[in-house]
C-alpha cells in the first residue's frame, strides 16, 4: 500500500478570513495537511489558539513590540520572528511544500515572492501579487517549476474551466460579480453610504478591505488584472458579469459558443480545498449546494454607477506599474473610507486622478512596483486633502 505523504503547509496571514478557513480545511484533513509555519499581524488571541492547536514550527507577526506582547503569558517553544523578515522566513520554511499567500494587500508580494524563489508551490488568495507585479511573479513561478494555484473562487472556477481544453479554443472568461451590497443603491445615494454599510456584503463574509472593493468593483477590477497574469490573456479576452446570487463561480467561453462554468456554495473552503490538495479533490467542509429553486442571474456591469471596475482595464491598458498604482491608491483610499474620513464615491476619484498623474515604467524588477507603491501612495493622500 502506497503511504500517503503529509503536505506541510505555511500560512500567511493566519488570522484572516482566508487564513481561518485555511485551518478549517486543515482540520478536516490532518492525515493530509500540517501547519509548519504561521504569519499574522496583530490578533495575538487568536494566533495563540491557532499556535496551541496546530504548534506550528515557527511563527511570525507584525512587529517587535506585537511578538513580545504575543510571548507574554505564553512563552511557546516553537521560533518566531515578525515584520517583512518573518513573513519571509515563514513563507519560506523548509518543511513546507506549500504556501498559503493570504496577507491582506501589498505586503503580501515579498513574502509570496519569497515562498516562489524558495520552490513553494503556492496556494494565492493575495491577488495584490499579480496585480503589483505579474510578470515577474509569472516568470519565477515558471523558472522554479511551482504551481501557482488560484484561491479566489473565480479564478479556482476559470482554473478548474479550462482543465482539460485547449487555450487557443477560448473565447473569452467570465469572471462573475455578486454586484456587492450597492447593486441596485442609486447613483445619489452612494455618497453618503457608510462603512458600516458598505461592510455588510450579501454573499461572502470576508476581511474589510476586500469587502470594500466588493462594494466598489475594484475587487472584480483587481481580479481582472490577476487573471490576465495568471491565465496569460489579453484584456480583451477577460469580461465579467454580474451574478447576485454567487453561485456560478466564473465561466469559460469556447469558440464553439459552448459555455463551462464552475457553480458551488458560497464558500470559501471550497477553493481553498482544491487548491490545497489539487490535483485531487478533499471534502474542505463547504456545504453541498441545493440545486431545487435554484434561481441563477446573470447582468452587464453599471460602469456608470461602479467606475472603478473601468479604471482597472484603463490600468492594464498603461501597463508597467500602473496596476500597482491603481492598487496602492485603492488601499489608501478604502483606509480613510472604513476610518470615515472619505465619502464612498471619492474612492473613484482618488484611484483616478492618482493614476492620471502616474507616468508607468516597464516592470523588469520588484524595485520597480515597491517605488510605484510608494509614489501612489503619497500622491493619493496629495490627492485626499482635496476630498477631506
Ligand atoms: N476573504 C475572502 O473570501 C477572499 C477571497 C478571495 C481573495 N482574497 C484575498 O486574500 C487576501 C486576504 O484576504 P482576507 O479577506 O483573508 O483578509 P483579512 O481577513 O483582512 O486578513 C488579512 C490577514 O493578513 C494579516 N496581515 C495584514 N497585514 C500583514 C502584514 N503586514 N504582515 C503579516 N500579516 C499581515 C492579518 O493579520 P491580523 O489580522 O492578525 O492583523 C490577517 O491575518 C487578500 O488579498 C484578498 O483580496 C480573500
Amino acid at each position: 500500500m502506497a503511504v500517503k505523504m503529509i503536505k506541510g503547509i505555511a500560512i500567511l496571514g493566519s488570522t484572516g478570513s482566508i487564513g481561518r478557513n485555511t485551518l478549517e480545511v486543515i482540520r478536516k484533513n490532518p492525515d493530509r495537511f500540517r501547519v509548519v509555519s504561521l504569519a499574522a499581524g496583530a490578533n495575538i488571541k487568536l494566533l495563540k489558539e491557532q499556535i496551541d492547536e496546530f504548534k506550528p514550527e515557527f511563527v511570525s507577526v507584525l512587529t517587535e513590540s506585537v511578538l513580545k506582547d504575543l510571548r507574554k503569558d505564553s512563552p511557546f517553544l516553537c521560533r518566531s520572528g515578525f515584520g517583512l523578515e518573518g513573513a519571509v522566513e515563514a513563507a519560506s520554511h523548509p518543511a513546507a511544500a506549500m504556501t498559503v499567500s493570504a496577507i491582506a494587500g501589498a505586503a503580501g508580494l515579498l513574502p509570496t515572492m519569497a515562498a516562489i524563489k524558495a520552490g513553494k508551490d503556492i496556494a494565492l488568495a493575495n491577488k495584490e501579487t499579480l496585480v503589483m507585479a505579474g510578470p515577474l511573479v509569472m516568470e519565477e513561478a515558471c523558472k522554479k517549476g511551482v504551481k501557482l494555484l488560484p484561491v479566489d473562487s473565480e479564478h479556482s472556477a476559470i482554473f478548474q474551466s479550462l482543465s482539460g481544453h485547449r487555450k487557443e479554443d477560448v473565447r473569452r472568461i467570465i469572471l462573475t460579480a455578486s454586484g456587492g451590497p450597492f447593486l441596485n443603491t442609486p447613483y445619489e445615494r452612494l455618497e453618503t453610504v457608510t462603512p458600516d454599510e458598505a461592510l455588510r456584503h450579501p454573499n461572502w463574509s470576508m476581511g474589510r478591505k476586500i469587502t470594500i472593493d466588493s462594494a466598489t468593483l475594484v475587487n472584480k477590477g483587481l481580479e481582472v488584472i490577476e487573471a490576465r497574469w495568471l491565465f496569460d490573456l489579453p484584456a480583451s479576452k477577460i469580461s465579467v458579469s454580474i451574478h447576485p446570487q454567487s453561485i456560478v463561480h466564473s465561466m469559460v467561453e469556447y469558440t464553439d459558443g459552448s459555455i463551462i462554468a464552475q457553480l458551488g456554495p458560497p464558500d470559501m473552503k471550497g477553493p481553498i480545498a482544491y487548491a490545497l490538495s489539487y490535483p485531487e479533490r478533499i471534502s474542505g467542509g463547504a456545504q453541498t449546494l441545493g440545486m431545487a429553486g435554484l434561481r441563477l442571474e446573470f447582468m452587464e456591469p453599471d460602469l456608470i454607477r461602479f467606475p472603478c471596475l473601468g479604471l482597472s482595464y484603463e490600468a492594464l491598458a498603461m501597463g508597467g506599474t500602473a496596476p500597482a498604482v491603481l492598487n496602492a491608491a485603492d488601499e489608501v483610499a478604502v483606509g480613510m473610507f472604513l476610518e470615515g474620513r472619505l465619502p464612498f464615491n471619492a474612492i473613484f476619484k482618488v484611484i483616478s486622478d492618482v493614476l492620471e498623474k502616474h507616468s508607468p515604467v516597464k516592470v523588469t524588477a520588484l524595485e520597480d512596483v515597491i517605488e510605484a507603491d510608494r509614489w501612489a501612495r503619497d500622491a493619493a493622500h496629495v490627492t485626499m486633502r482635496c476630498f477631506g
